[in-house]
């Protein structure tokens, strides 16, 4: 089995970036400017905006992080949006999910400049993605497709199998995976909770997506011999051996999928550093509409 290595890759792909900042730079262009909005005290949400504020040290942008404790009221987030959103230092931003239970998120999502919404989150933004137009990408899916697309793995005419109906994911996966180009032209059936006999579409799948956020939900029984499975989840699991009481899983039981699989996404270290990739892509895209 090959093992898709997004954390190699989203090192390869950074160490580009980084060239064409450098040159931006000599060339006295405008740095590219980073701003993440990180509410209340999620711990993994906490992990992954420092992640992501780590790797715009390592390509050389500019990053801000504004953090606020989970107190904040609604009208001060949007407050905090609209400064970015009229900053010109400030050339994408993301305000991480998910918020405090008070905040309204579709509110302060609808509040973000679609020129600025380096998640694609926006309803301008996935809109124009829906109609294939230039946009955008939401960062999860175009890190997965950036993925496919450099392992050299073929979608046109396969079975591809999204589990999980997100905004964040499982929607925009299922509609880029199915447009016209590559990587893309697939056959894509979208799975979700209230799907029946679930295994029946997942042992049809060439590639199998899984974004449901449930522990090692997949297992070897729901695929066929050969299949491609891009693993999304990042699950923490109480585990007392580990110095820090947890363990992190995928959605598969990626022990019992090695022996089958012919390729596979480890967690951690398969999509998730990709995300942050395709995140820093959006924010130079942005910075070059100056
Ligand atoms: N929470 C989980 N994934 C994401 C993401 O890609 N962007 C933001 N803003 N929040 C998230």
């Amino acid at each position: 089995m090959q093992v898709l290595d997004g954390k190699a890759l989203a090192t390869t792909i950074k160490g580009e970036m980084r060239e064409e900042v450098d040159q931006i730079r000599l060339s006295g262009g405008n740095i590219p400017h980073l701003a993440a909005v990180l509410i209340g005290d999620n711990p993994a949400s906490e992990s992954y905006v420092r992640s992501k504020v780590r790797s715009c040290e390592e390509v050389g942008f500019h990053s801000t992080l504004i953090r606020r404790g989970t107190e904040i009221t609604q009208s001060e987030v949007l407050e905090i949006v609209e400064q970015l959103n009229n900053d010109p230092d400030i050339d994408g931003f993301i305000v991480q999910l998910p918020l405090p239970k008070h905040i309204d998120e579709d509110a302060v999502n609808l509040a973000i400049d679609p020129r600025k919404d380096v998640d694609g989150f926006t309803p301008v933004n996935v809109g124009r993605m829906t109609l294939g137009l230039p946009s955008f990408l939401p960062a999860t899916p175009n890190g997965i497709l950036t993925m496919l697309d450099r392992y050299g793995i073929e979608t046109s005419g396969k079975e591809v199998v999204v589990l999980g109906r997100s905004n964040i994911v499982g929607t925009p996966m299922t509609i880029l995976l199915s447009r016209k180009g590559s990587p893309g032209n697939a056959t894509v059936t979208m799975c979700h909770s209230r799907t029946q006999d679930l295994k029946f579409h997942t042992r049809r799948a060439d590639i199998l997506v899984a974004a449901i956020g449930i522990p090692e939900m997949v297992t070897a029984d729901m695929v066929k011999d050969g299949v491609v499975i891009v693993d999304v989840g990042i699950n923490r699991v109480e585990d007392d051996s580990r110095k820090r009481g947890y363990r992190l899983c995928g959605d598969v039981d990626y022990k019992s999928l090695e022996s089958k699989a012919s390729a596979m996404t480890p967690v951690p270290g398969g999509v998730g550093p990709m995300t942050v990739v395709s995140l820093l892509m959006n924010t130079l895209k942005a910075s070059k509409r100056k």
